[in-house]
């Protein structure tokens, strides 16, 4: 078989048989003036697409996304064919829908598709680039004291498999007086001249706070200059409350890696997510698990090397997945585009800005997400006096209030307004947590 392709070798033994028969009919769907994106005009009409329950005021929507109605019909699509003839369909399928998602990441994000790996969550790219970056004796990762669960835990893992150095700083002494130039210099601050990583999170889901990432990328854009390429500091950022939230240009933005689940604001499948790599970063990755990209896979039964393919192709994990999630994870780009990035933006930063000034009014709430949106993007986190934060959670549950806790050692309330709220909502929230007094 040394001269076959993969795919040669299963389209010639027929077991692609029929997969012809289920060649992609799907029309181009901004094209199509009967599909749901031809239906966005209002923020009703995108709330529409969304089949949560409407006895419900949902502002914990980014936790985990519900698929609007092209993602849900092209997951629907994808499994029909899979269970009609599962092989047939993946031969036919597999290299034009994962080139198409691609395509459509890199063109929502600004980059190029070869600087994209697939993943399956947030945390599946955090732990495989954490896992993986490639350290000389004495480099260290400089971390923060902010960061989630995923990133600290991949790093940890990294420092006991590996004996990897890793640092923690704080960025700042209290959210009531933090600013951009406190974050950007304790990061200056806290930089050795061993630091070869610097890996943050760019809106914190414990508290709210949204770091500026394009000056913290500049400011160590400008540590760089002076550094051997060896030394070069190479920035980290779990975007991934910030992806479909905040309106940027990955090549403009300045890190060298962005890692973000896809299945939350993004609204994508679930179980789906990325990480963008600036093509001069790549190389200091090393995969963990084999990528079953069909070049890689080509390459390797002609028993030839695979190394001149784009680290992005190694870094996507292979073994089979949910194919019929990941090959429908276009749409949800194609979604927010259809909207329109800043209309996006806008619309989530309204929403904020009306929750968090109704709550920074009430007598009994401490507000500890920034006002300004220049530190904030969609997450609301807060405290009332005397209750607990589960049990003010439970409480607006009972009123029909989705919020959640922030899983972290230090609690709070934490509301996300998203696209499938509407103003009225948030001020029923309003009042519904004015009513709530300890009991
Ligand atoms: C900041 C942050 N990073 C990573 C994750 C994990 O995301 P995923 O479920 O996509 O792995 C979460 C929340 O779940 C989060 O809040």
């Amino acid at each position: 078989m040394t001269n076959l392709g993969r795919r040669d070798f299963l389209v010639r033994t027929g077991l692609a048989l029929g997969a012809a028969l289920l060649a992609d009919a799907r029309p181009c769907a901004l094209a199509n003036p009967s599909s749901p994106q031809g239906k966005l005009e209002s923020w009703e009409s995108i709330r529409a697409q969304f089949p949560l329950s409407p006895q419900l005021i949902h502002l914990a929507a980014f936790f985990l996304a519900s698929h609007p109605t092209p993602v849900r019909d092209a997951i629907e699509r994808h499994r029909a064919g899979l269970d009609a003839d599962p092989i047939g369909y993946w031969v036919d399928q597999e290299e034009k829908q994962e080139a198409r998602v691609l395509q459509a990441a890199a063109d929502y994000l600004g980059g190029n598709p070869t600087d994209i790996a697939l993943t399956d969550s947030t945390t599946m790219g955090l732990g495989l680039l954490y896992g993986g970056l490639q350290l000389r004796a004495g480099q260290e990762i400089l971390t923060t004291t902010h960061d989630h669960y995923s990133t600290e835990t991949a790093l940890r893992l990294r420092a006991e498999r590996t004996g990897a150095i890793v640092r923690q700083i704080p960025l700042y002494r209290s959210l009531k007086t933090v600013s951009r130039d406190e974050i950007v210099g304790s990061l200056v601050k806290g930089i050795s001249p061993t630091t070869r990583v610097a890996a943050v999170t760019w809106v914190h889901s414990s508290t709210g706070l949204k770091l500026p990432i394009h000056d913290m990328a500049r400011a160590i854009q400008s540590i760089n200059r002076s550094r051997d390429e060896r030394d070069q500091i190479i920035f980290c950022v779990d975007g991934v409350h910030a992806l479909g939230v905040e309106d940027f240009n990955i090549r403009e933005l300045g890190c060298d890696f962005l890692v973000a689940g896809t299945h939350k604001w993004m609204f994508g499948p679930r179980g789906t997510g990325l990480v963008w790599g600036h093509p001069k970063a790549w190389p200091i990755t090393r995969a963990t698990i084999p990528t079953f990209s069909s070049q890689a896979y080509d390459l390797w039964m002609e028993n030839k090397s695979s190394k001149d393919l784009p680290q992005s192709v190694h870094m996507t994990p292979g073994g089979f997945h949910s194919f019929e999630h990941r090959w429908a994870l276009d749409e949800a780009f194609l979604f927010h585009q259809a909207i329109g990035k800043a209309k996006v933006t806008q619309r989530i930063y309204e929403l904020n800005q009306q929750l968090k000034q109704g709550l920074a009014a009430m007598p009994h709430v401490t507000l500890h997400t920034p006002m300004s949106q220049d530190l904030s993007a969609g997450i609301v986190c807060f405290e009332v006096a005397g209750l607990p934060p589960r049990q003010v959670v439970e409480k607006l549950r009972d009123r029909g209030i989705v919020g959640s806790v922030t899983p972290y050692a230090t609690k709070y309330v934490r509301l996300a307004p998203s696209l499938i709220n509407s103003t009225d909502e948030i001020e029923k929230t309003l009042e519904e947590v004015r009513k709530l007094r300890a009991s």
